[in-house]
């Protein structure tokens, strides 16, 4: 075990989150509240993890899965009585416990890694991260002697008058030096306002025990905030998207209405590409450089190359390379290849498909489990039909074939290379390569019929 381990506390039911679903699995910006924590902590150099579970525990134990221990508090008695079940996860550790709760998405671990390397050069058996609030209302007071050390922190609920105008809180977040925490838990008592055992208690103690103890305002109150309540999450989700946004803005990336722009953090996007109003990015999307994506974009998992235009389009689980237009009104669905130069769009959409260099698919066409060669020019309406009911079968088409409009393409079928369909078939068979297939009723003209028809 390294010299740093982070014990994250979440096994709170979370009561003013209304919710089936225990608070700390509530996400923000598309990630698990608590798993933006453990991300922090591993940031903050923690590689070592306990968290406490306990409401909804395998729910917890199961997003938690391989990133650290777990240990369970049953009962919920208090955030000192937490931390004192990562006593057998940490049997024989001997070195600084970073405290987190599961409650706190907008951590950030390069300040964590700041708040423990200014415990460590301090020397204290604990340190307290502290924050400035306008509004202190529901956090812990830190209360400070005449030369400014600190003595003890308060509970909102027990603090008298005086204490509670203090605007220094606690943020929850502290360095404990082990074994020392777990001997100190051991003494607390619950003879307070809500009869739990507070963890705040220790820094007391500590200093009764002659020990050094500090605190450390951050700058940053916005990372420690902790959310207890849907709007709370609001409130949060908003303060993430900003970072986002100002984040890919520094690296080059044009957001032009960041009010309407909604980019999750795992997203990664290259410079000079400019999102334009009303686009989601999610999941692991990547987009290259120079790019034009939106207005009314949303990607989840999709790869785009450099120098795509893509608009009013929604692509799922699949791959768009370099120099592809896309838009308006396009569905690209799982398992799609659109390779370079490719053309796609009004009303079209893709579906487990593979679509090869500079072909067009320009207006109102489906394709579905189809093999498309390149240089291929889909005319207005066409569809691959493929599927009978029971099974999908797969189109293919070769290089350079030119399909006329409002062609079905019944799968399983192969329409070979540099071959022409006449508009208006319904193509059954195989067309070999270079010829044309055709396969409509034939036209017949009646003379006259028309006028004779008007004057009857
Ligand atoms: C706590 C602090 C308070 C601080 C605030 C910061 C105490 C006594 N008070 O108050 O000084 O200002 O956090 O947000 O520590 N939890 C458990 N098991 C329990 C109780 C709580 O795992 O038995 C977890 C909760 O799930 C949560 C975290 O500990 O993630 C904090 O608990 P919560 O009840 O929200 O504490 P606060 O009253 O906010
Ligand atoms: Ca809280």
């Amino acid at each position: 075990m390294s010299e740093l381990v982070a014990v994250i506390l979440a096994a709170g039911k979370g009561t003013r989150m209304r919710s089936k679903l225990p608070k700390v699995l509530h996400k923000v910006g598309g990630k698990a509240m608590l798993q933006h924590v453990i991300d922090a902590a591993t940031a903050a150099g923690c590689d070592d993890k306990v968290v406490i579970i306990g409401h909804e525990a395998e729910l917890v134990e199961k997003m938690v899965a391989g990133q650290g221990k777990t240990a369970l508090q049953a009962e919920q008695l208090g955030t000192g009585h937490a931390v004192m079940q990562a006593k057998e996860a940490l049997a024989g550790f001997s070195g600084t416990a970073m405290i987190l709760c599961g409650d706190t998405p907008l951590l950030d671990g390069e300040e964590l890694k700041k708040f423990y390397e200014a415990h460590k050069a301090s020397g204290a058996a604990a340190t307290v991260l502290t924050a400035i609030m306008d509004n202190p209302f529901g956090y812990g007071r830190i209360i400070r002697d005449a030369e400014g050390n600190v003595k003890g922190i308060v509970e909102q609920k027990d603090a008298t008058e005086e204490q509670k105008a203090i605007k220094e809180i606690n943020t929850g977040i502290y360095c404990l030096e082990c074994p020392l925490m777990f001997d100190v838990l051991a003494t607390l008592t619950c003879n307070n306002a809500q009869g739990e055992y507070y963890l705040t208690d220790v820094l007391e103690k500590l200093n009764n025990a002659g020990k050094k103890v500090g605190g450390v305002i951050t700058e940053d109150s916005d990372m420690v905030m902790g959310i207890n309540s849907r709007k709370q999450m609001s409130v949060a989700e908003a303060v993430m998207r900003e970072r986002i946004l100002d984040k890919l803005m520094d690296s080059g990336v044009t957001i032009m209405d960041p009010a309407s722009t909604f980019i999750e953090a795992s997203v990664k996007i290259g410079r000079d590409t400019i999102i334009y109003p009303y686009t989601w990015l999610e999941g692991n999307t990547v987009i290259g450089e120079d790019c034009e994506i939106g207005p009314n974009a949303r990607f989840t998992d999709v790869e785009i190359g450099n120098n795509c235009n893509l608009h009013f389009i929604y692509g799922h689980e699949c791959k768009v390379m370099d120099d592809v237009t896309a838009g308006p009104y396009v569905h690209l669905r799982p398992n799609t290849v659109i390779y370079n130069k490719v053309k796609i769009g009004n009303f079209v959409e893709v579906k487990n498909s593979n679509v090869g260099v500079g072909t067009k698919l320009p207006h109102l066409t489906y394709i579905g489990d189809s093999d498309i060669g390149s240089g291929v020019n889909m005319g207005c309406g066409c569809v691959t039909v493929n599927y009978d009911s029971k099974k999908k079968h797969r189109t293919v088409i070769g290089d350079n074939a030119f399909v006329g409009c409002n062609t079905n393409l019944v799968a399983p079928v192969t329409v070979e290379a540099n071959t022409y369909i006449g508009a208006g078939s319904t193509i059954t068979k195989d067309v070999p390569e270079d010829a044309l297939g055709i396969a409509r009723a034939r036209q017949k003209n009646i003379e006259g019929w028309a006028k004779k028809y008007r004057e009857s």
